[in-house]
């Protein structure tokens, strides 16, 4: 892998009001990158959502200590347990002596088979809620995922959707926000991503994801973070009428298979694993 070809940190950026994305860029050749976000809430019980690429591990020490005093971090929110989700969760834990690990009974599971401490899971299942004092976190589960235990939520003060691995896109290049970004170019990287990261999506009853994306939109959240995508300012809408029309309504994508090896083969250089170990990551376990 050159050195053009590894995945970088990128400056923290405001989400909203009340969220901090901490941004990483992963090159693909041949296919432009794809974003690597973690996002922190510095409220009265500060959360982190994700922990970033390992191979990144000192620079995104860096940027979160940057913005949070980690003895102060209360909670780290786990979308799903894959690699580039929890890279830095380890570290992260021995300098945040009073944060618990939100995920689900399978998300600890997976934990543990990783060899990962458990000790201090907060197990949270579809239906409970993660209370922070102004706000309440709203467990969903996104529209589409890669893995099964995966949690988005819902902040119910800043009215913010945190949608995990859905609505990813592969992009040309880094971007600050989706409103950079031409909204064909936005629309062609997020099929493809859904394409590579969900293939499942292929086979889906339409009408039952069509009712998860009015969902989110009936939800009418100001603000969009996904782990994939830059942040999505203009609500959800934009976002969801794409993957309608990719999903809901027509024939398949038609993505390269050999795309998906592509992917895996620059995420296997990025986390340290041979390309056949992160293809298994980027479709999931449960596959
Ligand atoms: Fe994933
Ligand atoms: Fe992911």
């Amino acid at each position: 892998m050159s050195h053009e070809n590894n995945p970088t940190m990128l400056h923290t950026l405001e989400a909203g009001s009340d969220w901090h994305v901490l941004p990483a860029f992963l090159p693909l050749p041949g296919m432009g990158g794809l974003a690597i976000n973690a996002f922190l809430h510095k409220g009265s019980e500060p959360v982190l959502v994700d922990t970033g690429l390992a191979a990144l591990g000192d620079s995104f020490l860096d940027a979160l200590e940057a913005e949070i005093d980690l003895t102060d971090l209360r909670w780290i929110w786990l979308s799903h347990t894959d690699a580039d989700h929890i890279g830095n969760l380890s570290r992260i834990l021995e300098r945040a002596p009073k944060a618990r690990v939100v995920t689900s009974f399978l998300g600890m599971g997976k934990m543990g088979l990783l060899g990962l401490d458990v000790s201090r899971v907060h197990l949270l299942e579809p239906g409970a809620r993660l209370t922070l004092g102004d706000r309440e976190l709203v467990p969903l589960r996104p529209p589409y995922y890669d893995a099964p235990e995966t949690l988005g939520f819902f902040d119910t003060r800043s009215r913010t959707l945190f949608a995990a691995d859905s609505f990813g896109a592969l992009l040309p290049q880094p971007a600050g926000s989706v409103r950079e970004i031409a909204t064909s170019t936005l629309r062609d990287g997020l099929v493809a991503w859904s394409a590579i990261d969900a293939p499942w999506l292929a086979t889906a009853d339409r009408a039952a994801l069509g009712r998860a994306l009015h969902g989110l939109e009936r939800l009418a959240p100001t603000t969009v973070l996904s782990g994939h995508l830059p942040v999505a300012e203009g609500g959800v809408e934009e976002l969801t009428a794409m993957v309608h029309s990719a999903w809901c309504s027509g024939p398949g994508t038609g993505i390269d298979p050999q795309a998906i090896e592509t992917v895996a083969e620059a995420l296997g250089d990025a986390i340290g694993l041979p390309t056949q170990s992160a293809a298994a990551s980027l479709v999931g376990s449960s596959r």
